[in-house]
């Protein structure tokens, strides 16, 4: 195609980098001045399993769990005899309650062979969940990842704590191992952040087999949270629509799952003007990227994971003010979810079908920009009118959702950053729901609160229809201020043929300002784990 940059072959030869077919000079810029860094993911992360006394144990921390409160006997009690009855101490002076999330550091410990013990509280065992337990143990991990080639010890607690096993500690903690240790830091020349050199797990005998298959599980979560964060991270002059299926395919080899591309003129061919539109004032070629994960029989349901990923959404020729573009390179954050759980699907090898599809356009004002007033024919024939080209995700998911349920999806969840009107509904650390069929959201829901990613239902009642109906095209794409991520879930409503859907609008938590005890800024990888949770729900509910 005239005048993209890139455009051309693709998958996975795209040479995304280097050569620019540039047929029109008036396209012709310099190649971005940011070296782009290979991604190294931190999975080379040492993970081990020991079955040794804790005080045997050589490492630079020895990270002890806790509870509240806090009683010093078995393990405890011989690291408390160890340590000259420094914890008692610390426990009759109020400083060690195993309150939840709460982190108690000793440092240059004698008596033991570790050089420094963390204590991490995981409050009371009758109160812990996958949830909390997530968060004490990344907030543990992060507080001691600031240093470079740090060795780490986590003593795997012998029996459940509450409703928690003791191998879901221990695979919780190898991902917290993983996630807490990186930060967003990618291109800066002083980290803040470093990938532990080892994690040893330290387990009995007795639970050693449930914590070697924790270890696993816990390192391909880790890894799928770690390529959602790094993707929205790096920046959007890396992570194009080609950048980002470059990136797709790559992994999607790596981890065995059938990938496949569509570039422009195949988008054309199947009549995804919708998506089209959004792309066309950018210089950036669009893609589509479907990853397939055929692990059940050829005739079992199909579930459709789709995701937004607009690389770039300076909102079009309606532009949006510096603000609230500055962090609009997370607007892919939907697709990369997608990609992340995908990954995580094909290397545990679910006995389930799962197609991932990931919509990638770049939203820009130029000459070819779309504009105020067109109408677009989107690919199940609806028309749309265009009232204002920042919201441009509902234009991109419209036609990815009606080719999934045209390739024949049983179910769908969307993920997409698509409103700030949801942000202002439930604020940055909430998702917000929207469904067709209250079974098939009950059951996504469910999910979610078992991986303590939260999530709240709106409703979709039929009068929210009357908000996006058409002057001169069958819908519009805004439906006006009020009600502002319910009219875009009526939106994308349209696009499913009535297949059981869910949305989750995740424009508040799928990318932090700041940083929180228990997670970095940046690119959180929110929803990876209730995606995996889905798929791995379903095998019992069909
Ligand atoms: N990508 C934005 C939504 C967004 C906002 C994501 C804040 C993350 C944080 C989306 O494309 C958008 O611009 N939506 C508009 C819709 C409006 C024009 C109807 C919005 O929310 O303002
Ligand atoms: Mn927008
Ligand atoms: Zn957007």
């Amino acid at each position: 195609m005239v005048g993209r940059r890139g455009e051309a072959p693709l998958c996975p030869a795209d040479n995304w980098q280097g050569d620019c077919e540039i047929s029109s000079h008036r396209f012709q810029y310099p190649k971005p001045s940011v070296t782009h860094l290979p991604w190294k993911d931190n999975s080379i992360m040492e993970i081990s399993q020991l079955t040794a006394p804790l005080v045997e144990i050589a490492a630079d921390w020895l990270v002890v769990p806790v509870t509240e409160p806090v009683e010093i006997s078995g393990k405890l009690a011989v690291l408390d005899t160890a340590l000259a009855g420094s914890l008692a101490r610390l426990k009759e002076l109020g400083d060690l309650t195993g309150k939840f999330a709460s982190t108690v550091p000793l440092r240059g410990v004698s008596g033991l062979k570790a050089a420094r013990v963390l204590l991490v509280g995981l409050g009371k065992a009758e109160e812990l969940t996958a949830g909390r337990l997530d968060r004490a143990l990344a907030t543990a991990t992060r507080s001691i990842s600031d240093k470079k080639d740090v060795k780490v010890a986590f003593a795997v607690p012998d029996a459940a704590v509450g409703a928690v096993s003791s191998g879901q500690i221990a695979a919780a903690a190898t991902a917290a191992g993983l996630t807490g240790s990186v930060g967003q830091d990618l291109y800066r020349t002083e980290k803040s952040r470093f990938p532990f050199a080892s994690f040893q797990l330290i387990c009995t005998s007795e639970n050693s087999a449930a914590v070697a298959t924790a270890v696993s599980r816990g390192r391909i979560i880790g890894e799928a949270v770690n390529l959602a964060r790094d993707l929205v991270n790096r920046p959007p002059q890396e992570i194009t629509p080609v950048g980002f299926a470059t990136r797709a395919a790559t992994v999607a080899a790596e981890c065995g799952l059938k990938c496949e591309i569509f570039d422009q003129p195949r988008l054309e061919k199947e009549r995804m003007k919708s998506l089209l539109a959004v792309s066309q004032g950018s210089v950036e070629p669009p893609r589509m990227v479907i990853l397939e994960h055929c692990g059940g029989a050829p005739d079992a349901p199909k579930l459709a994971l789709v995701g937004k990923g607009v690389t770039f959404d300076s909102g079009g020729l309606s532009l949006k003010p510096t603000d609230g573009m500055l962090t609009m390179k997370c607007d892919m954050a939907g697709a990369a979810t997608v990609l992340g759980a995908m990954t995580a699907i094909a290397k545990l090898k679910l006995p389930v079908n799962v197609v991932g599809y990931m919509g990638l356009v770049e939203n820009m004002p130029s000459g070819s920009a779309f504009k105020l007033g067109d109408i677009l024919t989107a690919r199940n024939g609806v028309t749309i009118e265009v009232l204002n080209t920042d919201a441009e995700g509902r234009l991109v998911l419209a036609d990815v959702l009606s080719y999934a349920v045209d390739a024949g999806a049983s179910r769908i969840i969307d993920l997409a950053t698509l409103t700030g009107a949801c942000v202002v509904a439930l604020g940055e650390d909430v998702a917000g729901a929207f469904s067709n069929d209250q079974t098939w959201c009950d059951a996504v829901m469910n999910a979610a609160k078992g991986c303590g990613e939260d999530a709240w239902q709106l409703p979709m009642w039929d009068l929210y229809d009357d908000l996006i109906k058409g002057d001169v095209g069958d819908i519009k794409n805004t439906g006006g201020r009020w009600g502002g991520a319910i009219s875009a879930a009526k939106f994308l409503q349209r696009f499913v043929s009535g297949k059981p859907w869910v949305h989750l609008d995740i424009a508040g938590p799928a990318f932090a300002s700041s940083n929180k005890p228990h997670r970095e800024g940046g690119g959180t990888g929110c929803f990876v784990r209730t995606l995996l949770a889905v798929a791995e729900g379903l095998k019992s509910q069909e």
